[in-house]
């Protein structure tokens, strides 16, 4: 890099800052990985697109000029290939495809701003500028190379990576290559990105992915081999016609053609850099290693988050296009609607973590969540108003503390989205509206309303009743909208409220916005109960494509320990033995304050468990619960105190803590499972 073409960049990078500071927080850049046209897509792919696209909503709502990129990565061998051994050019296979990818995204209601092709003129244009520029600072230098290559994972191999001489992320033959090839200056720029990543800790989620690339930087970075002359399908290298441009080179430069690199300097600066990448676990050292150091060399901006997701397994295995094991999203859409499965994806895994896909926890979590918890409270409050009151919501009368507490959670529940959304913590931020879903449930039996409309002394607080119900349920559908956006529309619909239902509107969730004299419109259940009977099993393999038949036995993946995080077998599970036990007796512990000791009855003998709990119960409050507890954990000594099993509590983020319990309808002794 010349002196004057430093001092250009820094002026620029100078000027880009004060731009940001001024915009800094009220515009949001979130992509997905651009996906390849190897095949149709699947769940898999559809879950970090759902989870991008309902990041791109939640910040919408909040009120930010938000742009959600994602696309196609349509270059290299595989691709070539697949499309000479259908006979037809590459264009015209790539193109097919990524049409079902934009039909996909519709059918599950996924609003991108924009969707790059890498096959688009002003991407292979930015990937251009991306080399020349490195090259013309001395990064990118020509040499040859001679290596192992892995050709559907557009990889290199070091022969002491690979799996009994195959390829140790898909478990297929590598190849021998030997060519001319430029190479990056990668290990020039380790210490800077280790300095990085220490400095911004939020970089590279989630915490156990960190310490992996750590480790992976610290073991050495080699140069990356970046231009290809086996194959054409790519873009030219702009010094050298007889190369071209390694795919993770070009797909990861998406992200900068998004966003406007080279030409558009007022659209680059608006948006770069992005928020958060999302991506799978397996394409992380791609995103946290050589994207960032692409960028050093470029000297632009950093990502903020790069998010590594776990996968989808299915029967425990990944989930992949080239394994055939892939279930169909298309099939599932037309049978269930899209929201069950944006749902499900978004509240049944772990964000971060492996999680398992079945039909079956599909529609179990799709009838109690959606069909029970949500769906219920708005048929069968609505059916009260529609009886008690024509339908038109009342105005509320005085507040009793039931009132207070519903309305208080709702304020909480409003908070505590924001915050988890901004962390990442996805499941945790539907399972904190749906606390609110529950609560209004509980209030409904609480309250009674059939009651209070037999006499006419109860009618202003029948009034009040009502109307809190059905504002937390507009609260609800402004909440869930991000998520679910289309029942989030159909309960608004229900609700009759006039004004559409708002894009960005997070100020409309605080309490009291519902208008008094509003006009219900009952309709039909928003989810009505999806039968399902167990010998049905097999039936969730209409959606499941039929197993292809591999050339070749498929290894596992060599990180085994890691994609079976998060998950247990039933066998495992059923090692517990978890009961019912009565509290007969509890008292302090001597010098512990924090310890109580309780004789709990088990069903078969009275046990001595020494518990964790004197910070939030008074022993005399505990006398005569039921509560639930592991029987076979191995006894230890707390305080000198025998304690011989283990009681079960949950505790909330705020330090709130519960034993978890039953009522008396349930014996001692009796087996939780
Ligand atoms: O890697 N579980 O494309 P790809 C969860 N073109 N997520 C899954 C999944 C599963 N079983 N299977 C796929 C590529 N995904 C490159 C990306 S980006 C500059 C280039 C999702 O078609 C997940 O996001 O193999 C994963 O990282 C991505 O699809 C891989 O898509
Ligand atoms: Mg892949």
């Amino acid at each position: 890099m010349s002196l004057s073409s430093q001092w250009d960049e820094a002026l620029f990078v100078l000027i880009k800052h004060k731009g940001e500071k001024m915009a800094m927080g009220d515009r949001f850049y979130v992509t997905t990985p651009i996906y390849y046209p190897s095949n149709r897509l699947h769940i898999g792919h559809a879950y970090t697109t759902t989870v991008a696209d309902s990041l791109a909503r939640w910040h919408k709502f909040l009120g930010k000029d938000v742009f959600f990129l994602t696309g196609s990565d349509e270059h290299g061998q595989k691709i070539q290939r697949t499309a000479e051994e259908k006979g037809i050019t590459p264009k015209e296979y790539v193109d097919e495809i990524v049409a079902s990818f934009k039909e996909l995204w519709q059918a599950l209601n996924v609003q991108y701003d924009d969707f790059i092709r890498t096959t688009d003129e002003r991407h292979h244009k930015a990937v251009q500028e991306v080399f020349r520029r490195i090259y013309e600072n001395g990064d990118i230098y020509k040499s040859k190379y001679e290596g192992l290559y892995c050709v559907p994972c557009e990889t290199f191999w070091v022969e002491s990576k690979l799996d009994q001489g195959n390829c140790p992320d898909c478990g297929r033959p590598v190849e021998l290559v030997e060519e001319e090839s430029y190479f990056f200056r990668m290990g020039k720029y380790a210490d800077r990105l280790l300095q990085h990543i220490e400095k911004h800790p939020e970089f590279i989620q989630p915490e156990t992915r960190r310490k992996e690339m750590v480790n992976f930087i610290k073991g050495g970075l080699d140069d990356l081999c970046v231009t290809r002359t086996t194959f054409d399908w790519g873009v030219p290298v702009p010094i050298d016609e007889k190369h071209v441009v390694y795919v993770w080179f070009d797909a990861l430069t998406n992200y900068l053609t998004g966003a406007g690199f080279p030409d558009d300097t007022k659209s680059l600066a608006k948006w770069w850099p992005a928020d958060v990448h999302l991506v799978g676990k397996e394409i992380m050292r791609f995103h946290t290693i050589i994207w960032p150091i692409i960028l050093m060399a470029l000297g632009e901006e950093l990502p903020k988050t790069v998010f590594g997701h776990g996968w989808l397994l299915f029967d425990s295995d990944k989930m992949s296009k080239s394994k055939g094991n892939v279930v169909d999203p298309h099939a599932l859409i037309a049978e269930l609607g899209e929201d069950p499965i944006r749902y499900f994806l978004l509240r049944e895994i772990s964000f971060g973590q492996d999680g398992n896909f079945s039909k079956k926890a599909l529609v179990e979590r799709t009838n109690s969540d959606l069909a029970n918890d949500l769906g219920n409270l708005l048929h069968r409050t609505l059916s009260m108003l529609g009886k008690y009151h024509g339908g038109v919501v009342p105005a509320p009368g005085a507040e009793e503390a039931i009132d207070g507490e519903l309305k208080a959670l709702a304020e909480e529940t409003r908070e505590r989205t924001v915050d988890l959304m901004d962390n990442l913590k996805i499941n945790d931020a539907l399972a904190q509206i749906w606390r609110l879903v529950g609560r209004a449930n509980k209030y409904v039996d609480e309250c009674a309303p059939w009651a209070l409309a037999k006499e006419t002394a109860t009618q202003e607080r029948l009034d009040t009743v009502m109307y809190n119900l059905f504002e937390v349920q507009r609260i609800t559908a402004l909440l869930v909208k991000s998520f679910i956006p289309r029942t989030g529309e159909r309960i608004w619909a229900q609700l009759g409220i006039d004004q559409a239902l708002p894009d960005t509107g997070f100020g409309d969730t605080a309490w009291g916005g519902l208008r008094p004299g509003t006009q219900t419109q009952k309709g039909e259940p928003i989810f009505p109960r999806i039968e399902w009977v167990e010998d049905e099993a097999e039936a969730a393999n209409d959606s499941v494509e039929p197993q292809k038949k591999q050339p070749e036995p498929v290894q596992p993946p060599t990180n085994e320990t890691e994609e079976t995080v998060g998950v247990v077998g039933i066998e495992e599970f059923a090692k517990l033995e978890l009961v019912i036990a009565q509290v007969v007796q509890a008292e302090p512990v001597k010098k512990a304050d924090k310890l109580l000791k309780l004789q709990v009855d088990v069903g078969d003998e009275v046990r001595q468990i020494v518990a964790g709990i004197a910070q939030h119960y008074a022993p005399q409050d505990l006398v005569g619960r039921r509560i639930l507890v592991v029987k076979n954990l191995k006894p230890v000594k707390l305080r000198g105190e025998l304690s011989q099993g283990m009681l079960l509590a949950a505790t909330s983020n705020d330090g709130t803590l519960e034993l978890v319990s039953v009522s008396d309808a349930i014996a001692p002794g009796s087996r939780v499972k």
